[in-house]
């Protein structure tokens, strides 16, 4: 069966890149809002995609109510965020951090996910996540009639748990992977490849 995309509505296509770009990295963005506490939400249309400058891609979507999501609008105005990388125990509280909660009201404080400060950058990081890069607003590309929009974020530094920063190692990270509506998965069994010599 062969599908013309240029038929489908936006809704089936969200649908079918959903179920078959999978599994999908989550980035778990911290964000401060303009009343000073943190926003937080997760997002799987990420992706690293640049080693030199150290950059993420990120699409966000709208709202219902058209405007941005509050994410979008704190890191245009802040220039900073912090992206985490959630482990399959945080699968529900990632779930939680998803509502859309009025503009101002904290995912964290709502939630009770702990932060904690980190030296010379302006934001926190949550304290559980063994993973955090800290990142800073690089660019923005407003896609379609929506829009949907497209942004860089730059890394500029990583935190690692002490426990995965020898060896990096899959198994202890247990990524967080997102597939298709509700569903989530986490590694099965990986494997080495060594290319055969020609
Ligand atoms: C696992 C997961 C992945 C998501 N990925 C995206 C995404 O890539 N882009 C997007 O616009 N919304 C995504 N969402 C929905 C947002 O998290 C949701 O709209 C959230 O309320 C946005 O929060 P904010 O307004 O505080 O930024 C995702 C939700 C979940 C549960």
């Amino acid at each position: 069966m062969i599908k013309n995309l240029q038929d489908e509505k936006s809704s089936e296509i969200y649908r079918l890149f959903t179920h078959t770009i999978i599994p999908r990295p989550i980035a778990w963005i911290l964000t401060e809002n303009q009343n000073k506490n943190y926003n937080l939400a997760p997002f799987s249309y990420f992706n690293a995609v640049s080693s030199s400058p150290p950059l993420f891609s990120v699409s966000i979507g709208r709202k219902q109510s058209g405007e941005p999501k509050d994410t979008l609008f704190n890191i245009t105005n802040s220039k900073h965020c912090v992206v985490h990388i959630p482990s399959k125990e945080d699968a529900a509280l990632v779930m939680d951090s998803s509502k859309s909660l009025e503009y101002g009201c904290s995912e964290t404080e709502s939630f009770s996910i702990e932060t904690t400060p980190v030296q010379d950058w302006p934001l926190p990081r949550l304290k559980k996540a063994p993973i955090a890069y800290y990142c800073q607003f690089y660019q923005k590309i407003e896609l379609g009639p929506i829009p949907q929009t497209l942004i860089l974020l730059e890394a500029k530094s990583l935190y690692l748990d002490s426990k995965i920063e020898e060896t990096l190692d899959p198994e202890s990270i247990q990524p967080l992977a997102r597939l298709g509506g509700k569903t989530f998965s986490s590694l099965g069994s990986s494997f080495d490849i060594h290319p055969s010599r020609s």
